[in-house]
């Protein structure tokens, strides 16, 4: 019945490898609308908020060990009638307002999720009807990295020049594959979604625009990766072909998320750097460039070895952790939005973004706003 996947380690591993991801992408070139652009943004999240004290009440920690080791303080759990669509679509409607568009304008609809809201059909589905759209939908799977995966995605959708807009939607439940009983994971996670809508240049806020001819707003560069022989350092086993649910599954809580912590904390710190590396490089920039890095809000000590080594001080390191924890796939553009809503980013700044997560994949995009 249940085979434990054990597949051999091959490939290039973040963890193990002395050398930079290779990558094989090239700057992007400037589509015809221009690369694509940010035009607005909107979050969505849940109104219970669960504090260290109160995990603290159900399993064997205490604040002080949580804040030491991961920075988080709180975080936001779905009640009965939140999930993972009811979330994309509330911060997805939010984000076509705050771009000025109507549901008709929207080209295509992307929801990067890993917790969705059932096996069949996809999430974006349901998105798609919530938010009256007239447009393609489809969900992308790359946890934590899947809304950096999506942006890249959504760039190349636009470069097509078959349509306007794109909107891409982090949403994720992931109290609802956590272990409540679980103290290594279920301190981590919340719940959250994150929207953005995604227009060429030519069609964004005016602000974005520069009248001098020189390099306007936009994606400059990306990299996208995974090394899929670690994929069981992270996983939800059940629920799936290889092991459908059953009587047993569900008795031996294969419906829960195990993770190996130890390991993807290793691994995310080197293919963060690396990866963010690679991204800058591509576009002819290093750290001290860069304006604000928004990376995946996983653990405030992931956060902080992967800023230090790439020389990106605290102040211009956004970190949301303490409030929201880990919201894999919502946690960039959550905190997109809220580094744009308190004036962190003005036109004309350099942004990184990067995450990494189950897969195991990383990604790393590289914006001027
Ligand atoms: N409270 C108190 N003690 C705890 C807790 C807790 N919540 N959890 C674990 N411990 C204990 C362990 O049992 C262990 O005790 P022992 O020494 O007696 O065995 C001790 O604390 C140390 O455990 P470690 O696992 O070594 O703790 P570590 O410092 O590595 O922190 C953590 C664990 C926070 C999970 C860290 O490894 C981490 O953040 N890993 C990365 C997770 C991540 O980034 N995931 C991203 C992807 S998520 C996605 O893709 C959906």
């Amino acid at each position: 019945m249940a085979v434990p996947y054990a597949a051999p380690m091959r490939g290039w591993n973040p963890a193990t490898s002395g050398e930079a991801p290779v990558s094989t992408v090239r700057p992007l070139p400037s589509a015809p609308g221009g690369r694509a652009v940010v035009a607005g943004w909107g979050i969505a999240l849940p109104e219970r908020v669960v504090t260290n004290a109160e995990l603290a009440q159900r399993v064997d920690t205490n604040d002080a060990w949580i804040v030491e080791r991961t920075g988080i303080r709180e975080r936001r759990v779905a009640g009965p009638g939140e999930t993972t669509v009811s979330m994309a679509i509330e911060s997805g409607a939010a984000a076509i307002k705050s771009a000025d568009l109507s549901p008709a304008d929207i080209g295509c609809c992307i929801v990067a999720t890993c917790t969705p809201e059932q096996p069949i059909p996809a999430t974006a589905s349901f998105v798609q009807d919530g938010l009256g759209l007239h447009c393609g939908a489809f969900d992308l799977d790359a946890a934590c990295a899947g809304f950096v995966y999506g942006l890249v995605v959504a760039s190349g959708l636009l470069a097509t020049g078959a349509i306007d807009a794109v909107l891409l939607v982090g949403s994720e439940t992931l109290s609802r594959v956590t272990d409540p009983d679980d103290r290594s994971t279920c301190v981590l996670f919340g719940d959250g979604a994150g929207a953005a809508v995604l227009v060429p240049e030519s069609l964004g806020p005016a602000g974005h625009r520069r009248q001098d001819g020189a390099e306007g707003a936009g994606l400059l560069a990306w990299d996208l990766g995974c090394d899929g022989s670690a994929a069981s350092l992270l996983a939800v086993p059940a629920g799936g072909s290889r092991l459908p649910t059953s009587a047993q599954t569900l008795a031996d809580g294969s419906h829960w998320m195990k993770m190996e912590g130890q390991e993807v904390f290793r691994r995310a710190v080197r293919a963060i750097v690396e990866s963010a590396g690679v991204t800058l490089s591509q576009a002819g920039f290093d750290a001290s460039d860069v304006d604000l890095f928004v990376p995946h809000q996983a653990n405030a000590r992931i956060i902080d070895a992967a800023a230090n080594r790439l020389g990106i001080p605290a102040e211009r390191t956004f970190v949301n952790i303490d409030r929201y924890g880990n919201t894999s796939a919502a946690s960039i553009p959550i905190a997109l939005a809220e580094a744009a809503d308190s004036g962190r980013l003005r036109p004309g700044d350099l942004v990184l973004l990067s995450g990494f997560g189950a897969g195991m994949s990383w990604a790393s995009a590289l914006l001027r706003w």
